[in-house]
């Protein structure tokens, strides 16, 4: 085919290259479980390799061993706690350079039944100290146009039962997106993907009666009808990871709840 008859779209036209996981290197911080797990499966699924990270050594060797056996790309485990300055430190010494850094860092904002908004609000402070310590950390093991996708959440609107706490604790991750898309760039970008409840490990401590009425009620508010496959919440990370020119923005995955 001559040059001129080639499509736009050939992976040999450096913008739309840039826009593949083919030969990339993704870290996955919360990669053994949940969001992470499927985000780093559809990472080795595009050809990138993958590093996969979690508390639990045996779940991170799982996901890596899932993920290994997907593609031909190469695919690891770490199991360490990034929580404290050790960890980050053993993190940045084992991954080298990566290209993407997704991270799920945050743990449940609100519970349901229990708006205990003191308790919300240690948990939000964490949630983005986590991540705001942990891309300080690793952003210089990025690649140039490279990317952090981080996890914010659309689980809670104003007015709602502990709604204060977890819509302010969002609205602080969104914040923290903005912050460091503005100081990362032009280097890097930095994004972060909004699910609203959706059934993932993360609601393992509760009963399935009681995951199955959170879902039930979730269901009967969100415009679309139902909650999210873990699936179609990952592809927004995927998505974020490849789209060059958005940076500072948070993408709700949420059926349209936080519309309503
Ligand atoms: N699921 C929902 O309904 C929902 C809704 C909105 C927002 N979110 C947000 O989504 C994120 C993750 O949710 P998920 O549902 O995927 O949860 P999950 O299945 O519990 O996954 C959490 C992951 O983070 C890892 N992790 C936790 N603390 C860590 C630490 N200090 N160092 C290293 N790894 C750590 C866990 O490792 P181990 O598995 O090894 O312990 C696991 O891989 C959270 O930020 C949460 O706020 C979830």
């Amino acid at each position: 085919m001559s040059a001129a008859t080639k499509p736009p779209s050939s992976y040999e036209d450096p913008v739309v290259a840039r826009h593949s996981l083919d030969g990339r290197r993704v870290l996955v911080v919360g990669g053994s479980s949940g969001f992470g797990r499927q985000v780093a499966l559809d990472c080795a699924l595009a050809g990138a390799d993958v590093i996969v990270v979690g508390l639990d050594s045996a779940k991170s060797h799982a996901t890596a061993q899932e993920a290994g056996a997907l593609s031909r790309t190469k695919a690891s485990a770490l199991a360490i706690d990034v929580s404290d300055q050790r960890g980050r430190d053993t993190l940045v010494e084992a991954i080298g350079e990566v290209d993407h850094v997704v991270s799920t860092l945050g743990g449940r904002l609100g519970d349901g039944d229990s708006p205990d908004e003191d308790a919300i609000r240690e948990v939000v402070r964490r949630k983005v100290e986590q991540n705001r310590l942990l891309v300080d950390a690793v952003a210089p093991q990025v690649r140039d146009g490279g990317s952090f996708v981080l996890t914010a959440g659309a689980t809670r609107r104003p007015g709602e039962a502990d709604g204060h706490g977890v819509v302010e604790g969002n609205d602080e991750i969104q914040a923290l997106v903005r912050q460091k898309a503005v100081l990362l760039a032009p280097r890097l970008r930095v994004n972060a993907v909004a699910p609203t409840w959706t059934q993932t490990p993360l609601w393992r401590h509760r009963s399935d009666a009681d995951v199955v009425r959170m879902r039930e009620e979730m269901e009967a508010q969100i415009p679309l009808g139902r909650t999210a496959d873990i699936r179609e919440v990952a592809r927004a990370y995927l998505f974020l990871m490849t789209s060059d020119f958005i940076t500072g923005q948070t993408i709700a995955v949420d059926g349209g709840y936080s519309l309503t």
